[in-house]
């Protein structure tokens, strides 16, 4: 019977159940928020008159000693302790006998792990923005090396118009900038204290949840209490977060596998960040970013379960939430490291403009910039020198050789409206740097882009 809620008990809990109900292997993550949490609380109740300052001292003594015990290693975590909250507590009473019985006046379970649980969201919601902020200097890095370097512009994996490297980079750039601004408007909006709500409704205690609001750094205190302690918003909003992140960064690995491959070979992994095959002596296999691309479905499960979790609760607190945390401490972690090594391998990645060049030199990438200089140097609708164009293509692929290489006089067969100014249009470097309107693929505009981004960085 060493249960601390085990007064109206008469048997003993069976040890199948010690098993399913605690969260304890997974929740003594949160120890540093739970004891931060209890000394704040502490500080409140004492100013309030509602713990003498000789209380406080010992309280605030027997919790720096737990703390020191956990990060030591030496403190026993058991299961029949249910979880963190009970297990400090219960350890601290030990410690220092019965003053620490005091400790949960005028606070339940509920707002303790609400407020510990946001406390460890808020928290890496800021160190995630870091290590995106991180990534991105590293692709800008590469990026200002090829905003010349051509490659072809693909929709539907199909070559479309040439572009420059830097742009394409610059795409991923706007992605990563979106995802720093979704963690911290999540951050921003649930910064709010629920330390004093207790179990549901409040409490009759003097307490001032300003003071302890305060102390853990909440900018404010939460609206009503009901709401509060069953609410894991901050944990959906993460998740959703990361998954958005991942969903980006799966997209970038998707690339760079087909990049690193012999058909593309737009790049090569360096060693560091590769893998062999136990059987072909030859491979280098890509398997970072395949990697970073299959992590991408774990972090959505996670989303998928919190949400399914959070859609039937009666309120308030039930004790389905307890589900919450696992999920969002492994989309945490995979963040993490997924942040970490795909930074290292865009780092170390050998980038080859010259297979790039190549690529952009079929598929006749400049035959939009054919059919717009009959619209604009030969006033031509734009349907009519569309099929004209069309029959260039034709021709080109009749003599097997790209249009941005066709000689004049095949185009001037065509139509004789065609004047010789129209070789520079064809030119697939002009065709990249034609398209100066705002957030084109042109050489300066691109520039000006990354100009951007690396101002976003520094502020
Ligand atoms: N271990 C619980 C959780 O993670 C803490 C809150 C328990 N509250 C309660 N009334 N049983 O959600």
């Amino acid at each position: 019977m060493d249960k601390m809620w085990s007064g109206r008990f008469s048997a003993t809990a069976s040890t199948l159940l010690d098993q399913f109900n605690a969260s304890i292997m997974f929740d003594r993550k949160l120890y540093r928020e739970d004891i931060e949490g209890s000394l704040a609380h502490a500080a409140m109740l004492t100013k309030q008159g509602i713990l003498t300052t000789e209380e406080f001292h010992q309280i605030s003594d027997g919790l720096s000693q737990v703390m020191i015990e956990i990060e030591s290693g030496e403190f026993e975590w058991k299961i029949s302790d249910e979880d963190l909250h009970m297990a400090i507590e219960k350890r601290l009473t030990a410690i220092i006998g019965d003053t620490g019985k005091k400790l949960h006046t005028a606070r339940s379970r509920n707002d303790q792990v609400a407020v510990d649980f946001r406390r460890y969201v808020l928290r890496k919601n800021l160190e995630i923005v870091d290590a995106l902020k991180l990534l991105m200097s590293e692709i800008l890095v590469v990026a200002h090396k090829h905003t010349e370097t051509l490659l072809p512009g693909m929709t539907h994996l199909q070559h479309a118009q040439p572009i420059n490297f830097g742009f394409h980079l610059g795409a991923y750039l706007s992605m990563f900038k979106r995802d720093i601004e979704r963690f911290e408007s999540s951050h921003k909006r649930n910064n709010v204290s629920p330390l004093g709500c207790a179990a549901l409704a409040g409490t009759p205690h003097n307490i001032n949840r300003d003071m302890t609001a305060e102390l853990l750094g909440f900018d404010e205190v939460s609206i009503n209490c009901l709401d509060t302690v069953s609410d894991r918003d901050f944990a959906l909003e993460i998740l959703f977060g990361i998954s958005t992140m991942m969903m980006h960064i799966s997209r970038l690995s998707e690339e760079l596998v087909m990049w690193s491959s012999y058909e593309f070979a737009f790049v090569e992994l360096s060693d560091e960040y590769s893998t062999g095959s136990s059987i072909m002596p030859q491979k280098k296999n890509p398997d970072v970013p395949e990697l970073l691309r299959g992590k991408t479905g774990r972090v959505y499960g996670s989303l998928m379960g919190l949400l399914t979790v959070m859609k039937g609760l009666p309120l308030a607190y039930n004790k389905d939430t307890q589900e919450d945390k696992e999920g969002v401490f492994d989309a945490v972690e995979t963040a993490e490291i997924s942040l970490a090594i795909l930074k290292e391998a865009i780092k170390t990645m050998q980038v080859k403009p010259h297979n790039m060049l190549k690529a952009s030199k079929v598929g006749h990438l400049s035959a939009t910039d054919l059919a717009d200089y009959l619209v604009q140097k030969c006033n031509i609708p734009f349907r009519e020198a569309h099929f004209i164009t069309g029959k260039a293509v034709a021709k080109s692929e009749e003599l097997k050789i790209d249009l941005s290489d066709i000689e004049l006089k095949y185009l001037q067969d065509i139509d004789s409206r065609i004047g010789g100014d129209v070789l520079e249009f064809l030119s697939i470097t002009n065709s990249m740097n034609a398209r100066t309107s705002a957030g084109g693929t042109a050489s300066i505009r691109t520039k000006e882009q990354l100009q951007y981004f690396k101002t976003f960085l520094e502020k």
